[in-house]
């Protein structure tokens, strides 16, 4: 068993969908010890809980310093033996703590087709950019935005007559089947 932990800091519908690959065994061998988020009150904490998987909940704020912050973290993630760190929704960079300590062991997914539309509200980005196609990147993590080597990438159409709601909606559909896929191939 492999042994990963997932950061998430909103919704949480990617956590999800790699917690129900495990469960349908679509994703095997793979154990995650606990959602990790910065934020007490996002709903990925619902979910985790329908999984009755341990959170652990570490808001920024309460530290001195994001050096002090990721402390915490790493120490949870040493006590729990994790080996891989899956970034769902994560809305922090990860900073140099946690990439020293997990070199080329961290995944990000990006609704973009990256290097298109790095950082915030990508899905908005590819919407006002008059692009016909956009998609979504699975990624390692280094120290930029969205910056990291590009593993994997899905891609759909963008409707003249969408909303942005519903572009959004077809990429996470993407995310979805894309993040397990690429979780099991590349930590197997
Ligand atoms: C996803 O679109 C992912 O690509 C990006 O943040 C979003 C998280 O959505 N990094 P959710 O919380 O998994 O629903």
């Amino acid at each position: 068993m492999t042994k990963i932990a997932i950061f998430a800091s909103g919704s949480g519908s990617n956590f999800e969908s790699i917690m129900n690959a495990i469960e349908e065994g679509k994703l095997q061998n793979i154990e995650v010890t606990a959602l990790y988020t910065d934020k007490a009150n996002a709903y990925c904490i619902e979910r985790a809980r329908k999984f009755n998987l341990d959170v652990h909940i570490n808001e920024l704020k309460n530290f001195d310093s994001k050096a002090d912050y990721e402390r915490k973290i790493i120490e949870w993630l040493t006590a729990e033996k994790v080996e891989w760190i899956i970034l769902a929704g994560y809305m922090k960079l990860i900073g140099e703590h946690i990439l020293n300590a997990y070199d080329r062991r961290i995944l990000n997914i990006h609704p973009s087709l990256l290097p298109k539309y790095k950082g915030k509200d990508a899905v908005g980005q590819a919407f006002e950019s008059g692009d016909t196609v956009t998609g979504s990147t699975v990624h390692y993590v280094d120290s930029g935005m969205d910056t990291g080597e590009i593993i994997e990438q899905g891609t759909c159409p963008i409707y003249k007559e969408d909303t942005k709601a519903q572009l959004e909606e077809r990429i996470k559909a993407i995310e979805h089947q894309l993040y397990p896929e690429v979780i099991s191939k590349i930590i197997q």
